[in-house]
């Protein structure tokens, strides 16, 4: 029953009408042209090549998932594989009938855009440029804010957002939802002129993904996300007029950020980093409006230091509260939300389970290399049952609020506590890892630092060679500071009067290995 009502992936039936849609349409004889990308896991795969023996990988990846060992690490296995429509019947059978829990994939326009995707999958690739250390130092300015938020808001823009027919991304009500969002955010802003509410726009389809955005005071390059999904889906009827009130899957996400938003601005919160408030289109039919902005961050080098997602966030099905999901998400960032919970939401409690594939838009984040987060209303399986129908409404999410307020607090906590970091804080731990031969050197950095020091530590094999410079990428003649002792263990400290630049050099003095860890102490 469970699994009828909600095959997986969830929103299947809706996904390959999609896909489906550009293939009918189409003569026979051209059928062969008309290819479509998927990526799937390694189990979805096996089913898949059961019923469909010439369904080939045309690349594959392992992944090594990026997850602290005590909770479910583990690697996974990626396929890119190429669908045409006489493959399609026979996969749509096999997810039907098979798939079921290990399903789940990832929709690509190309087969480039499918090897990109592949190929950036590794997580925390070259994207992250600074590593916070998740120090909670805003003790003074978070208890008031979370005090300030109510479930009745909250319940208020669920019901607003609910009562579009629907919000599918090719609907009028999709479009329609994505304006409206425009507007009360706008709204919510008026007289900070600090603060801008934009529209993200796809090719492809209306729905505009919505983007507001806190300029950070002094720390402004270093980007803070939180984001959800203001789509909708009835997967029986994606019509103009099936409805598809979403109250769970996902206005409770929106609602949750947006009281998070409300109560922010209310307290005159000001962010040393930019923070972006995000409401992504087109999540139900393959994490499309995530994915393109994900893509677009990345492709503009945007220093991302850390993203949340909130998708289904009020439906109470599970005996803890919050249920942080470890796969396609950032164990070091996940370990923080936990620290956030015990310091500003007593008796609130946390659970740990995984979707088992890329199923929430944290995913587009994981998948640019960038920190991702997906803190869930339930255990995986205790979830909402009437998402993706015309029954998710605000009644079957038992009519409160209360649940999806947590999240809006631990949005707010977490927004304070990264966004409230900048030069002068202490927050800044990176680490860097690789090899060198013989001769060759690395840079790193610039590193904005303020008043206080700013230390380099290497260990490795072989011998590194280390140098550190102010204001200028060291050589190994002009540095602030060096260490090249006959190892790899290497340290340097350069002491800051004034905000500014700090750049490390790293020479293979013989062929090396080598761990870089560039911490910084306000004075
Ligand atoms: N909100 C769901 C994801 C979800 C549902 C997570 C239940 C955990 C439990 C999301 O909107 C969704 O439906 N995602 C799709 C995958 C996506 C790639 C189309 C899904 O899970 O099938
Ligand atoms: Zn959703």
């Amino acid at each position: 029953m469970r699994n009828q009502m909600r095959p997986l992936p969830r929103a299947l039936p809706a996904l390959l009408a999609v896909m489906l849609a550009g293939l009918c349409s189409t003569l026979p004889a051209m059928a062969a042209d008309n290819k479509t990308w998927i990526t799937v896991g390694d189990a979805a795969f096996k089913h898949l090549q059961k019923a469909a023996p010439q369904l080939v990988a045309r690349e594959s990846k392992v992944l090594r998932t990026n997850e602290s060992s005590a909770k479910m690490a583990a690697t996974e296995k990626v396929h890119l594989v190429e669908v045409d429509e006489v493959q399609l019947a026979a996969l749509s059978e096999a997810v039907h009938k098979e798939l079921k829990r290990c399903g789940g994939y990832m929709f690509h326009a190309s087969e480039a855009e499918g090897k990109r995707a592949l190929a950036t999958t590794a997580p925390l690739a070259t994207a992250l440029l600074s590593r916070p250390s998740y120090v909670i130092d805003n003790q003074t300015v978070v208890p008031g804010v979370l005090s300030q938020m109510q479930a009745s808001n909250i319940t208020t823009t669920i019901n607003d957002l609910s009562s579009f027919v629907n919000r599918y991304y090719k609907t009028t009500g999709g479009s329609d939802a994505s304006n409206w969002l425009k507007t009360k955010w706008a709204g919510m802003a008026t007289g900070r002129s600090d603060i801008s509410v934009t529209q993200f726009t796809h090719a492809g389809y209306n729905q505009k993904s919505v983007i507001l955005t806190i300029n950070g005071t002094d720390n402004a390059s270093e980007v803070v996300v939180v984001g959800g999904h203001l789509d909708s889906v009835n997967s029986s009827n994606t019509s103009e007029t099936g409805r598809a009130p979403g109250a769970d899957d996902d206005a409770s996400g929106i609602a949750s950020m947006t009281e998070a938003l409300r109560a922010m601005i209310a307290s005159g919160y000001k962010p040393r980093r930019t923070i972006k408030f995000m409401g992504y289109a087109a999540e139900e039919v393959g994490l499309r409006g995530s994915a393109a902005i994900a893509q677009d961050f990345k492709a503009r080098n945007v220093n991302v230091v850390g993203s949340m997602q909130l998708d289904m966030t009020n439906y109470k099905g599970s005996p803890s509260d919050i249920w942080i999901y470890t796969d396609y998400t950032d164990s070091l960032q996940n370990d923080f939300l936990a620290k956030l919970v015990t310091a500003y939401m007593p008796g609130v409690t946390v659970g740990y389970s995984k979707c088992g594939y890329a199923c929430s838009d944290h995913a587009s984040w994981y998948n640019q290399g960038y920190p991702a987060s997906f803190p869930f209303e339930t255990l995986d399986g205790d979830d909402n049952p009437y998402i993706h129908t015309a029954n998710d409404t605000y009644a079957n999410s038992g009519n409160q609020a209360a649940h999806a307020l947590k999240f809006a607090k631990l949005a707010a906590a977490y927004l304070i506590e990264l966004g409230s970091d900048g030069p002068g804080a202490a927050d800044r731990v990176e680490n860097f890892s690789g090899s060198l031969t013989s001769g060759q050197t690395k840079s790193f950095g610039p590193f904005k630092v303020g008043v206080g020091s700013l230390r380099a530590d290497t260990t490795g094999t072989g011998d590194t060679d280390l140098y550190v410079r102010k204001a200028a990428v060291p050589t190994t003649s002009t540095y602030t500071c060096k260490s090249d002792g006959a190892t790899s263990t290497e340290t340097c400290t350069v002491n800051m009067t004034a905000n500014g630049d700090v750049y490390v050099l790293l020479k293979g003095y013989k062929a090396s290995t080598y761990n870089l860890k560039v911490s910084y102490k306000p004075q």
